[in-house]
C-alpha cells in the first residue's frame, strides 16, 4: 500500500485510503491495490519472505508469470480468499503453506505447475470452491485430498492437466456444479460416481479426451445445462443425458445415429441454443425442427448423402454442411426463410433447381461440387441472391436466361469450372462487381460475346479475374470487343 500512495501526488488522498484500509503490502517487491497484493511477473525463484502480517483486508493473492518452485510454509499472507499461481514451475508445496487460509482460500489456480501429485497441502482448505490446473503433469490425483476438497468444491478445471484416465475421486466431488476434465486422456467415468452430486451439476466438460462412448455416470444429471464431449471418439451415444440442455458439443468424435440424437434433444426443445455435430459420422441430416431455440447448427465433415430426410427450426439462421455427399440441396433446408447463407462447399451436388434454394439466401458456396450445367430453372425467379460461388465444378454449358431474373446478383464465381464460353446469360445482370472466371483453361472469347461488353467494361478490372487464351478477360472488352 505505502508504495503505491508515495507516487499518488496528494497526500491527502492517501491518508485518507491508509485510513480506510489500514493494512500493509505484505511483500516489500510486490504493491498491493484494493484487496488485491500484486507479485506477478517479479522475476521470483522462491515465494519472498513476508515483511508484515498487518494484511487484514488483502484477500486476493497474484503470484502469477514468476519462476516459483517451492511454497514453504510462513510465506503466504494468513486469511486469503483467492491464490494463483499461474505460469509458475511449481513443484513442491509445504504441508502447511496455506494454513493461515485454511477457512477462507475459495479460489486455487497453477497454470505450468511441475508437481506430479496433487499436494497433500490442499487436504486443509475447508471452504475450497474453484480449483484450477491447466499444462501440468499430474499422475496421482491424491484421493485424501479429493475426500476433503470434495465436501466443498465447486468448480474443478483440469486442463492438460496430466493423465486422468477414469477418475473414481469424482464421487467425493458432492457440491460439484461445473466440472472440466478437458485433454487429460479420460477413458471412462466410473458408473454411478457422480450420483451424490447430481442435482448440482450444470456445466461438464471432458473436451479433447479419449471416450468412445458417452460416460453412464452423466446419462441422470437433472440440472445439467451445457455438456461438451468435443474432440473423443465418440460412437455409442446411448448415455446422453435427457436433461433440458442449453449447448451440446460433440463435434470430432465418430456419431453416427442421428435418430437416435433427434430423439434424445427432445427433453431439449425449448432450452438448446448451441448444438455442434462437425467431423461425426452421420450419413443424414437429424430432425431437428422441434429444438425452438437452435439458430446455428454446423454438420460439415459428416457423411451426409441423403437429401430428403431431417429437418431443422424454421427460423434456423445458420447450417453449414460443407464436405458432405449432398447429390442435392437438402430439401430440409427449403424452407428456412431466415438462412441468408447456403454453406454446402465440397458436397456431390450435380444439379440444383429452383425449389431447393431458401428464400432469403444471398450467399450460395456451392464450390467444389458436381454441376455441370446451369438451366433456365436452375435458379428461383427474382432471386434473393447477391454472392455466386460456383468455382471448381465441372460446369460446361450455362443458358443463354440462367440469370434472368437476378435483380441483385453482385458476384459470379465460375474459377476452374469448364465453361469454354463466357456466359451470355451475363447480359441480362446490371448489377455485376465481381466475375471470376481464373483457371478455366478453355475458355476463349469470340465475337460472338460481344454483348456482354456492357455488363463487363463497367467492372473495374481488379474484379474481373481469368484469361481467355493469352489475354486476360477484361483486356479481352477493353481493348478488344470493340473492333468485332
Ligand atoms: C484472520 O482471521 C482471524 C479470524 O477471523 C483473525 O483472528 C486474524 O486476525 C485474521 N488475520 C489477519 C492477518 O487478517
Ligand atoms: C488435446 O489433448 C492433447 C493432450 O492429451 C494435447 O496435446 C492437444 O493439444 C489437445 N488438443 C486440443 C485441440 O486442445
Ligand atoms: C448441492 O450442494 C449443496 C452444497 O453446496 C448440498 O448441500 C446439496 O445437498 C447438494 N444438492 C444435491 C441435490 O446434491
Ligand atoms: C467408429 O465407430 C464404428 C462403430 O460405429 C467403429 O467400427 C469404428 O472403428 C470407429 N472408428 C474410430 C476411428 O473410432
Ligand atoms: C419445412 O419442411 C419440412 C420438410 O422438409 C417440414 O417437415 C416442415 O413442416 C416445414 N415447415 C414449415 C413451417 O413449413
Ligand atoms: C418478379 O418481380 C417482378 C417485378 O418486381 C414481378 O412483376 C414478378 O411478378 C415477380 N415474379 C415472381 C415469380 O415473383
Ligand atoms: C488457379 O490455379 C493455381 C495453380 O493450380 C492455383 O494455385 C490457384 O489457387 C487457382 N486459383 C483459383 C481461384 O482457382
Ligand atoms: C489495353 O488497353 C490498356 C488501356 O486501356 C493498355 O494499358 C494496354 O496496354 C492495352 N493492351 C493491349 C495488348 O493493347
Amino acid at each position: 500500500m505505502r508504495n503505491v500512495c508515495w507516487t499518488i501526488p496528494s497526500i491527502f488522498y492517501c491518508l485518507l485510503f491508509l485510513q480506510v484500509s489500514g493494512f500493509d503490502c505484505p511483500y516489500k517487491e510486490c504493491f498491493c491495490e484494493g484487496r488485491t497484493v500484486f507479485c506477478v511477473n517479479r522475476g521470483f525463484n522462491a515465494t519472498p519472505e513476508i515483511v508484515s502480517s498487518n494484511t487484514a483486508g488483502l484477500t486476493w493473492l497474484m503470484f502469477d508469470t514468476n519462476n516459483i518452485k517451492d511454497i514453504p510454509a510462513g510465506h503466504l499472507p494468513a486469511n486469503l480468499t483467492e491464490i494463483s499461481f499461474d505460469y509458475n514451475p511449481v513443484e513442491s508445496i509445504d504441508d502447511n503453506a496455506f494454513i493461515g487460509s485454511a477457512d477462507t482460500l475459495e479460489l486455487l489456480s497453477f497454470w505450468g505447475a511441475k508437481f506430479s501429485k496433487l499436494p497433500d497441502a490442499l487436504t486443509h482448505l475447508k471452504a475450497l470452491k474453484y480449483l484450477s490446473i491447466y499444462d501440468s503433469n499430474v499422475i496421482d490425483w491424491n484421493v485424501n485430498v479429493m475426500k476433503e476438497i470434495g465436501l466443498t468444491l465447486e468448480s474443478l478445471f483440469l486442463r492438460n492437466a496430466g493423465v486422468v484416465l477414469s477418475p473414481s475421486w469424482i464421487q467425493y466431488l458432492s457440491g460439484i456444479q461445473e466440472l472440466n476434465l478437458e485433454s487429460c486422456l479420460v477413458t471412462s467415468l466410473p458408473d454411478n460416481s457422480l450420483d451424490t452430486a447430481d442435482g448440482n451439476i450444470t456445466i461438464i466438460s471432458l473436451f479433447n479426451n479419449s471416450l468412445t462412448e458417452v460416460p453412464k455416470a452423466i446419462s441422470n444429471l437433472p440440472a445439467l445445462k451445457k455438456l461438451n464431449l468435443g474432440n473423443n471418439k465418440i460412437s455409442s451415444i446411448t448415455w446422453l443425458p435427457r436433461s433440458q440442455l442449453t449447448s451440446l458439443i460433440l463435434d470430432h468424435n465418430n456419431i453416427s445415429d442421428g435418430q437416435f440424437l433427434s430423439n434424445v434433444l427432445r427433453s431439449s426443445s425449448d432450452s438448446l441454443r448451441t448444438l455442434t455435430l462437425q467431423v461425426n459420422q452421420l450419413t443424414a441430416i437429424p430432425e431437428l425442427d422441434f429444438l425452438s431455440n437452435l439458430k446455428k447448427v454446423d454438420l460439415s465433415y459428416n457423411r451426409i448423402a441423403d437429401p430428403n430426410l431431417g429437418s431443422f427450426p424454421v427460423d434456423m439462421f445458420e447450417v453449414n454442411l460443407e464436405h458432405n455427399l449432398l447429390p442435392f440441396i437438402p430439401k430440409a433446408l427449403s424452407n428456412l426463410t431466415r438462412l441468408i447463407e447456403l454453406e454446402m462447399i465440397s458436397n456431390m451436388v450435380r444439379q440444383i433447381t429452383a425449389e431447393d434454394f431458401p428464400p432469403g439466401v444471398i450467399w450460395v458456396f456451392l464450390g467444389h461440387n458436381l454441376i455441370t450445367e446451369l438451366e433456365d430453372t436452375t435458379f428461383p425467379v427474382n432471386s434473393t441472391i447477391q454472392y455466386l460461388h460456383l468455382n471448381n465444378n465441372p460446369i460446361n454449358h450455362i443458358s443463354n436466361k440462367a440469370f434472368h431474373n437476378f435483380p441483385k446478383l453482385t458476384l459470379v464465381n465460375l474459377a476452374e469450372t469448364k465453361i469454354t464460353r463466357l456466359p451470355l446469360a451475363l447480359a441480362s445482370v446490371s448489377t455485376l462487381i465481381v466475375f471470376d472466371a481464373t483457371n478455366c483453361t478453355e475458355l476463349v472469347c469470340t465475337c460472338e460475346e460481344k454483348s456482354l461488353a456492357p455488363v463487363l467494361t463497367p467492372v473495374l478490372s481488379g474484379d474481373v479475374h481469368g484469361n481467355c487464351g493469352d489475354t486476360s478477360i477484361y483486356e479481352f472488352f477493353a481493348n478488344y470487343s470493340s473492333a468485332c
